[in-house]
């Protein structure tokens, strides 16, 4: 092979490693210019952003009001139910009716929305938390349990918020659930609550003599 054919070769091995070298380089580095961009497809197109001015209109606004006499779509709920208070303070009370469909609707939501973190029974020992604790990363904040006196005494509006707009580090879900399944939710953790801390009196009496046996013979084997 002449000499010079074997220069040109290498040389072009070392060109063609060029264009890997650029993008291993783009990868890492930062820059303050735009990056290339060969095809626009719609990325860049002319818009106003939220809160910006906009001289089209008289009022220089770029954000418009609806038109008068919009209607809202889907059903208008009063403002107590679609937020859990009334004024500033939370709603002790459900603001609908509360029957068995109501809570086996609730139980149904709970165990889909909200037993992955606070487990089926509300220890906060859903699955998510039980991996968070296997992976020992030490940034996980520890689901709450509904049975500790804090959370038994929250009242219903409280817990219809925290399922809205989250609370503290837990996310919102106030867009996946509508606003009566949250109440059946509320109404199921509720139902959660007072099943771990019944007492006999919650228990029709015909069946109170029976479930006393049982639990001597439980107190027995302790
Ligand atoms: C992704 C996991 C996750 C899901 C899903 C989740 N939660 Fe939570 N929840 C948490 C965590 C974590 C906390 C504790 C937040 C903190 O203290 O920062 C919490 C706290 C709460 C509290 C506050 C307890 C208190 O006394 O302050 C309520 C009420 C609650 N959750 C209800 C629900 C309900 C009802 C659902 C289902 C609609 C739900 N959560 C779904 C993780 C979750």
């Amino acid at each position: 092979m002449p000499r010079s054919l074997k220069y040109a070769l290498a040389v072009i091995a070392v060109l063609a490693l060029l264009p890997l070298a650029l993008v291993a380089k783009a990868r890492v580095a930062t820059s303050p210019r735009p990056r290339v961009h060969l095809i626009f497809d719609m990325d860049n197109q002319p818009k106003f952003k939220a809160q910006s001015a906009n001289p089209l209109f008289a009022d220089g606004r770029a954000m418009r009001l609806p038109v008068p006499g919009t209607v809202a779509r889907g059903t208008l709920v009063p403002q107590e139910v679609a937020t859990g208070r009334k004024g500033v303070q939370w709603l002790e009370v459900i603001p609908v009716p509360v029957d068995r469909q109501l809570l086996l609707r609730g139980q149904e939501r709970y165990n889909i929305f909200c037993a992955p973190c606070h487990g089926y029974s509300g220890y906060g020992d859903g699955a998510v938390q039980r991996r968070a604790e296997r992976l020992e990363e030490g940034t996980w904040t520890p689901v709450a349990s509904f049975h500790t006196e804090t959370a038994r005494a929250r009242p219903v509006g409280y817990i219809f918020n925290a399922i809205t707009n989250g609370v503290r580090t837990m996310p919102p879900y106030g867009a996946q659930i509508p606003v009566e399944d949250r109440w059946a939710i509320v109404a199921y953790v509720k139902a959660l609550q007072r099943s771990q801390w019944a007492t006999l009196a919650d228990v029709p009496k015909e069946v109170r003599p029976q479930l006393e046996v049982r639990m001597r013979e439980h107190d027995g084997t302790r």
